[in-house]
């Protein structure tokens, strides 16, 4: 690792689902850890990790550059994750504005910021000084026609072309974690009957594996920069096969199984939606959940592994193994996950 004790790393986007495992990572790997974040007395309650402190900002206003200038100047940010994403423009919020102005606004602040020697310091150009967690998607050849994965893209290019600021751009998979996120697989075992949706191949990658290995990135030997990382999970499933491998691996059995097909599905979205925007917001879930999500949810999308797990030195972890540990209780599963922590291939 870079000598973690001296490094102010800034996380955008600190809450949510993958936001704390990133924050929780950082910390257990030395970090101080800046979480940028919108509501502080969620992230207070979200983010109880020792060391941390906090910092408001809002995607969907924050678009001038000098306003991150000030902060990163403020706080002696070294380097930045911004994991802020969203997939519709849900609410007030302006997918343009949270997905592209504002973390450009972010990243030509940091450029401008390391101009400064004061700030620069003696760091190797191969260690990021940016990290933007991107999706999945943004490889489809009709991307574009997705507002979301089309936002992002929009992101990554431009990240892409600013000049002397080291970046990797992480493109996760469908992220899951037991407990934790937008597919409670846990809870969709518990169910006498699987219900999926299409017949295409995802790779699921495990919450932990984007969050270990974006700290891994900040390592002091690290050799991978200016790049972009497919985070996906080691096994190509169906959606079908994804709920049937976490059910057998908590000793539970479907009755049997039953495709929902597409439209009824997107019904279903539109039904959702209909409810009070503050009773979603509140239950913190159905944002994504919209038609267009359930076509991207059905299109599949895989890829090879091979150069993120080689920049970050990961062990895969494996749905059927997660599943199995979680199902052993608390300690099993803490000792799965820190045994990925510690363990350098
Ligand atoms: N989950 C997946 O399967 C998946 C797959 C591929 C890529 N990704 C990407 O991974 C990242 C994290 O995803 P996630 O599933 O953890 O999403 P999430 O739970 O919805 O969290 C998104 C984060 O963005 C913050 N945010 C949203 N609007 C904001 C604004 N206007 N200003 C400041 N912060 C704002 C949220 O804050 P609040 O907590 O206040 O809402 C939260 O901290 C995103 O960039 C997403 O695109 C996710």
């Amino acid at each position: 690792m870079t000598d973690p004790s001296r490094e102010n790393i800034l996380v955008v986007g600190a809450t949510g689902f993958l936001g704390p495992a990133l924050v929780e990572e950082l910390t257990v790997a030395g970090f101080r850890v800046v979480c940028g974040v919108r509501n502080l007395q969620k992230a207070e309650s979200q983010l109880n990790f020792s060391g941390v402190s906090f910092l408001e900002v809002n995607l969907n206003t924050d678009l001038d550059s000098d306003v991150w200038l000030f902060r990163l100047q403020k706080h002696k940010i070294d380097r930045v994750i911004n994991n802020v994403g969203i997939a519709t423009s849900f609410g007030a919020q302006s997918l343009e504005n949270v997905n592209v102005l504002a973390p450009l606004a972010l990243f030509r602040a940091m450029q401008s910021y390391l101009m400064n020697p004061e700030f620069s310091g003696n760091h190797s150009p191969n260690i990021p000084r940016v990290i933007q967690i991107s999706t999945t998607g943004v490889d489809w050849p009709d991307c574009c026609d997705f507002p979301y994965p089309a936002s992002k893209l929009q992101m990554d290019e431009q990240l892409a072309e600013l000049k002397n600021l080291p970046y990797v751009i992480i493109r996760p998979n469908v992220i899951y974690e037991p407990e934790r996120g937008h597919l409670l697989l846990e809870q969709i075992a518990r169910m006498p009957i699987n219900f999926f949706i299409g017949e295409e191949y995802i790779q699921p990658v495990h919450c932990r594996e984007i969050a270990i290995g974006a700290t891994r990135l900040f390592r002091k030997n690290n050799k991978v920069c200016n790049t972009i990382l497919r985070a996906t999970g080691p096994t190509p499933m169906t959606w079908k096969e994804i709920f049937k491998t976490a059910s057998a691996a908590l000793d539970k059995e479907y009755f049997c199984s039953c495709s929902v097909p597409l439209k009824l599905a997107q019904l279903v979205t539109i039904l959702i939606q209909l409810l009070p925007t503050k009773l979603l917001i509140k239950f913190g879930i159905l944002s994504k959940m919209d038609p267009e999500a359930m076509v991207m949810m059905t299109r599949g999308s895989t890829g090879c592994n091979s150069d993120w797990l080689r920049a970050t030195r990961l062990l895969p972890i494996h749905l059927h193994e997660c599943y199995r540990e979680y199902g052993k209780g608390a300690e099993a599963y803490s000792d799965f996950i820190e045994k990925i922590r510690l363990t350098t291939t």
